[in-house]
């Protein structure tokens, strides 16, 4: 089957997050002034009034206080008019009392999606994929999740993987399969000999070699 391929740039891990303003649920935001000193999950969804964007808007809507206990503001985005937001976020609110209370832009005119390759034709001509991207507060993307129309992202990896970068910033440290807090973090590999030494004497908790070190924070 023919595929379109088409040389875009796409953000990639490491970069600045680029910077736009737009026109969003709760007034016009410009990301380089938004949310200082704050982490930022900026998501996309498809399309307003689809079953599944329904379920994953209520999702970062009701565990929306865990997120602001990471210090992190919540950014949606679709290719949808602010009219048809605030009629969506009314009707949900109205059939199942979940409020979607944090800004989701209408990104009518695809700006934003186009700078965060959020569309990806051969999915979608029209519509946003399900895209996550954690921003950290010196406005850098230090993760990037991209998921197709027909498959909803989990919150629960959302968070965790929030939380890891957040951890392993704070304590210089990796974060193993499956990790989760409370759970042992690992010890950076040695880069020099003496750190190896250290590595193979030191007491840890948890050791398969000087290479694989575990620690309890
Ligand atoms: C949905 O959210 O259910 C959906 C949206 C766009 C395409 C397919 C599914």
């Amino acid at each position: 089957m023919e595929q379109e391929v088409q040389s875009v740039t796409m953000p990639r891990i490491g970069d600045n997050a680029p910077d736009f303003e737009a026109v969003t649920t709760k007034g016009k935001i410009k990301l380089s002034e938004y949310a200082k000193d704050k982490w930022i999950v900026l998501f996309s969804h498809p399309a307003d009034f689809t079953p599944v964007c329904t379920t994953e808007m209520s999702g970062f809507a009701t565990r929306k206080a865990e997120f602001e206990a990471l210090n992190t503001e919540l950014i949606g985005l679709s290719i949808d008019s602010i009219h048809a937001h605030l009629a969506w976020v009314n009707n949900v609110k109205k059939n199942t009392g979940v409020y979607f209370d944090f800004p989701i832009i209408a990104d009518i005119d695809m700006k934003v999606s186009k700078l965060y390759g959020m569309l990806q034709p051969n999915e979608s001509e029209t519509a946003a994929v399900r895209a996550v991207f954690f921003i950290d507060p010196k406005k850098k993307i230090r993760l990037i999740m991209y998921y197709p129309l027909n498959v909803g992202r989990n919150m629960d990896e959302i968070l965790r993987v929030l939380e890891a970068l957040q951890v392993s910033d704070a304590n210089g440290v990796a974060l193993p399969l499956n990790w989760k807090k409370g759970d042992r973090v690992i010890v950076p590999p040695p880069k020099n000999l003496d750190e190896m030494q250290e590595r193979i004497d030191g007491d840890y908790p948890e050791k398969i070699d000087f290479y694989l070190v575990k620690k309890d924070l």
